[in-house]
């Protein structure tokens, strides 16, 4: 018996912080055992590699030494507590996963897409979510959620630019992977937003 591993992706402000107590909730209604975690992050090392990439620094920070660090923290995130998990028969529901790094390191820095393949298809082999939740929200509403939420860091500080081509670059991996994500409208209420997930966990309960 193997568990079922979610991501969730979207931009900051999307809803993926909410979107995970859903998921709890509905967990729990089932008895299922679940892991709720996130990246970058999911293991005390992996969390300190968090740090070092959200800190806001002087230091210029280089594209690729970002992308070597948060795959880093995934590596680590995979062996120790995600694949763990899963072989326990635990649902893992992960708050942000790979797709983030296509998303922000590949089309918001600017790293080709062939070298993240290269380091997935070397790292994550056997690793990938079962489903990824896409919550899709234009940036302008995203931004103003963070804004009331009140606890920016370094990468909410990009430009509208970025965060647009943050938005469109989930939404072309989405195109990519029809199968494995769902995109879900997150504009919408919190109610309506839940209803669209638990819709999707149904589906997935149906898999079982
Ligand atoms: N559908 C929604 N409608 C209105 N506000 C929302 C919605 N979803 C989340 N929020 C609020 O917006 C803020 C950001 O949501 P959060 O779940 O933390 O997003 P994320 O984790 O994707 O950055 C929070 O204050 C949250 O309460
Ligand atoms: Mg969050």
């Amino acid at each position: 018996m193997k568990g079922k591993f979610i991501s969730l992706e979207g931009g900051e402000g999307a809803g993926k912080s909410s979107a995970i107590h859903v998921i709890k909730a509905w967990l729990e209604e089932r008895n299922i055992e679940y892991v709720l975690t996130r990246e970058p992050g999911g293991t005390p090392m992996a969390e300190e590699i968090r740090e070092l990439v959200l800190a806001s620094r002087d230091e210029a920070v280089a594209a690729d030494t970002e992308l070597l660090l948060v795959f880093a923290a995934r590596v680590q995130h995979i062996n120790t507590t995600i694949l763990p998990a899963l072989a326990e028969g635990k649902w893992v529901i992960s708050d942000r996963f790979v797709d983030s790094s296509y998303v922000y390191q590949g089309i918001g820095r600017g790293i080709d897409k062939s070298v993240i393949d290269m380091l997935r298809t070397s790292f994550l082999e056997g690793c990938m979510p079962d489903k990824t939740l896409l919550l899709d929200v234009p940036v302008e509403l995203g931004l103003s959620r963070v804004a009331s939420r009140g606890d920016a860091n370094r990468l909410d500080g990009e430009s509208t630019a970025f965060h647009e081509a943050v938005r469109s670059g989930f939404l072309e991996l989405a195109a990519d992977e029809p199968a494995r994500f769902a995109v879900l409208d997150a504009s919408q209420t919190m109610d309506n937003v839940a209803e669209q997930i638990l819709q999707q966990l149904s589906l997935l309960e149906k898999t079982l």
